[in-house]
Formats: structure tokens, sequence, C-alpha cells
């Protein structure tokens, strides 16, 4: 095909193959570093961005602040000229494709917060030009790229999956898992248009092991919603069996372990999304940050207490307001139906016995 008759598409999935394609990303936190470090390693230039001045001094010196990254392996990418980052969003005019990776923290009503994607988005927009790539990598409810990206960046008159192209990717890191990785981890990958699919899997084809492409920036959006709502629903769950395994007298770890031998149907939650006793403080706060909500931090304390730490008072940390309230309710819950003496115990019936409270999650494991 002559130069003159490739279309933005094609040249975009040329560099992907050749790897002279310049990688732009935005966030350089748990998520970006680590995406970062894999274009670098399959032999991508790359360009990070971020907002905070410390990150980006302390990433051009050489210094890594995510644990799955080490120092020595930015420091060597620098010193190549493989990796820079910069503060001046002025430069997203030059990456070929831009993957945003800021934070989507809840508000106080629970609902995601893309005030960050809405920012990186405008910086985007500021310098789009023909022929890249955007893609979402944040967490964020479905629709956010077609509803939210889509209209801001056609704003510039350049229309999505002819001249530029979007895709939705949600990252899939979880910090400290040694199986685990951005590499290895298969990762989903939803364009706008097909084109802008293609477009985005030809990118991340070489730096990551396995890709999934879905039909719509919506079905990957859902998948990430999928994934989050498994785990909350199976660490409130577990959570659950922890409280009643507490009345019973029974160590919840040992029901875990006994029912994770079930070859099929059953998932363990393992001591990285339960906090355990050994290392109660760092598990808790890695719980508290992945779960993102006042539930599963109230889920996380009740477990930390159910293993034989009191719940903490209220007010002792800044952090502990919102999970003191649930260490109270907690409490009272448990004045009011007190332990039961052994493992033979029915909790539904002793629970009525006494007018007590047992959750509804517990009543038809009780009951089996
Ligand atoms: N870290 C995890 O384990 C994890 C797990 C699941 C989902 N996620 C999701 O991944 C996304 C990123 O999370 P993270 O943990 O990497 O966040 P992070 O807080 O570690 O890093 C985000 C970085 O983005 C920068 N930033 C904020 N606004 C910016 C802007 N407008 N332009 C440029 N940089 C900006 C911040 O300064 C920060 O360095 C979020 O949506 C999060 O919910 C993260």
């Amino acid at each position: 095909m002559s130069a003159a008759a490739q279309t933005p598409a094609d040249v975009l999935v040329a560099k992907a193959q050749d790897r002279s394609a310049l990688i732009g990303i935005v966030g350089l936190g748990y998520v970006g570093v680590p995406l970062a470090m894999e274009f670098a390693r399959a032999g991508f230039r790359v360009l990070g961005f971020d907002v905070s001045k410390a990150v980006v001094e302390g990433l051009t010196q050489g210094r890594s602040h995510v644990q799955d990254v080490p120092s020595a392996e930015v420091a060597r990418f620098t010193k190549e000229g493989t990796f820079a980052a910069t503060t001046d969003l002025a430069r997203l005019r030059e990456p070929d494709v831009v993957s945003i990776c800021v934070p989507t923290p809840l508000s106080k009503t629970k609902d995601p917060d893309v005030s960050y994607v809405l920012a990186a988005t405008n910086a985007v927009k500021q310098a789009l030009r023909r022929g890249q790539l955007i893609v979402l990598e944040s967490t964020t409810y479905p629709g956010t790229t077609r509803e939210l990206m889509l209209p801001a960046l056609e704003e510039t008159g350049l229309k999505a999956g002819e001249d530029f192209f979007l895709a939705f990717s949600p990252e899939r890191v979880d910090p400290g898992n040694p199986k685990w990785n951005t590499h290895n981890t298969p990762k989903v990958v939803g364009g706008l248009t097909p084109a802008c699919r293609r477009v985005a899997m030809a990118i991340y084809a070489p730096a990551i092991d396995r890709l999934v492409a879905v039909s719509s920036t919506e079905a990957a959006e859902l998948v990430k919603i999928l994934e989050n709502t498994f785990r909350s629903v199976n660490i409130g769950l577990v959570n659950e069996m922890a409280i009643v395994c507490d009345k019973l007298g029974v160590d919840v770890w040992e029901v875990i372990e006994a029912a994770a031998t079930k070859p099929f149907g059953f998932m363990k939650f393992t001591p990285s999304t339960l906090p355990g006793v050994e290392d109660a403080d760092a598990q808790l706060s890695h719980a508290i940050h992945r779960a993102g909500g006042r539930d599963q931090r109230r889920d996380a304390r009740i477990l930390g207490w159910t293993r034989g730490r009191p719940p903490q008072r209220a007010g002792a940390r800044g952090a502990g307001q919102q999970t003191a309230g649930g260490g109270r309710r907690l409490q009272e819950r448990h004045r009011r139906c007190p332990r039961e003496p052994g493992p033979r115990c029915d909790p539904v019936a002793a629970a009525a016995r006494r007018g007590g409270v047992v959750s509804r999650s517990a009543r038809p494991q009780a009951q089996a």
C-alpha cells in the first residue's frame, strides 16, 4: 500500500508493529507507572504526564514510588531515553497514543468522581491531533467514554474512528501480587468503532501477553464493573461468614481453606483481599485502597476484630472516622447477640431466643 493511501489507522498500526509509536501515559500512579514500564520493555518510547511535580521529579531522577516497579528499572529506561516524565500537559500533542490512568475516587455519596477524568480529557482535547489514539483505563461507570470523552474530543472538529481513535481498556492492577502483573494479566479492550478497537489492539499487543477484544467501550466498562462487584460481594460475604464463625466459636480461616478445596464453583478470597492477623495494618490499608468504599472499610475492620483485634475507637485516627461507626454498630450487634458456646449452636435459633440479630446473608449458610 502506498503511504498516500494509508488511513490514520493503518499508520498507527504500522507504528505499533515497528515500535515507532510514542506512548503517552497520563497519571503516573499504581496503574500508570507499571503500564509505562511494560511499553518501555516492549521497545516503545514512553512519555509520562502527571500534575504532581514530586511524582515527575522522582521518576525523572530514577526513583519509583510504586511497589511493583523497581527504581533500577525506571533509572535504566530514563538514562536510555526510553522513558521520560513531565508536568507539561501541552506536550500531549507529541505522543501517538495517550493512555489515561488518573484516579476515580468515590464521592461522599459513593458516586464515581470523574473530575480527574474530565481534567485529563480536557488536557488531551487542547492538544488533540489527527492520528492519535486515546484510551481511558481508569475505573468508571458505563458510558463515560462515549458520553463524557467523545463529545469533548470531537469539539476539536476531529472525528473519532477516522481522524483519531478512542477506546476503553480497564486496568487490572493488583499491587503486590507476586504472580499477576500488568504484563501477564489478560487485558480487555473495547473501541468506540471497529477501527478504534483495531488500533488499540495493535498498540497493546506488543506489551501485554493476552488481549480480550469486546464489541464496545460500554462492554469494556461493564466488564470492570462486573469484576469489582464480584469482588465486593465476595468480600462482604466472607466477612459476614466471619461474624457467624465468631459467634459459633469456629475459625473462619479453617472454614475458608476447607471450602477452597472444592475444585469448581468456589473462589477463595485470600489474605490479599482479606486483612489477616500478622500484617493486619498493611492488609487493612490494602483492602481499603482496593475496596474504595465505606462499607468495605467497615467490612475490613469487622474481620480484623473477628481475628482478635478490637475495633478502633471513634476518633482515634482520622481515616477511622467512617469505620468507627461500623465498629460501634458491630459492638452493639454483638452485645445484643453474644458469642454462642460452641459450633453446634444454630445462630438463627440462638438469635431468635435472645431477640438478637443474625444478618440475612448468614441465615441460608447457618441453615444449610
Ligand atoms: N491501584 C490499584 O490497585 C487500582 C485497582 C483497581 C482500579 N484502579 C483504578 O485505576 C485508576 C488509577 O488509579 P491509581 O491507583 O493508579 O491512582 P494513583 O493515585 O496511584 O495515581 C494517579 C496519578 O494521576 C495523577 N493525576 C491526577 N489528575 C491528573 C491529571 N489531570 N493529569 C495528569 N495526572 C493526573 C496523580 O497525581 C497521580 O500521580 C483509578 O481509576 C483507580 O480506581 C486502581
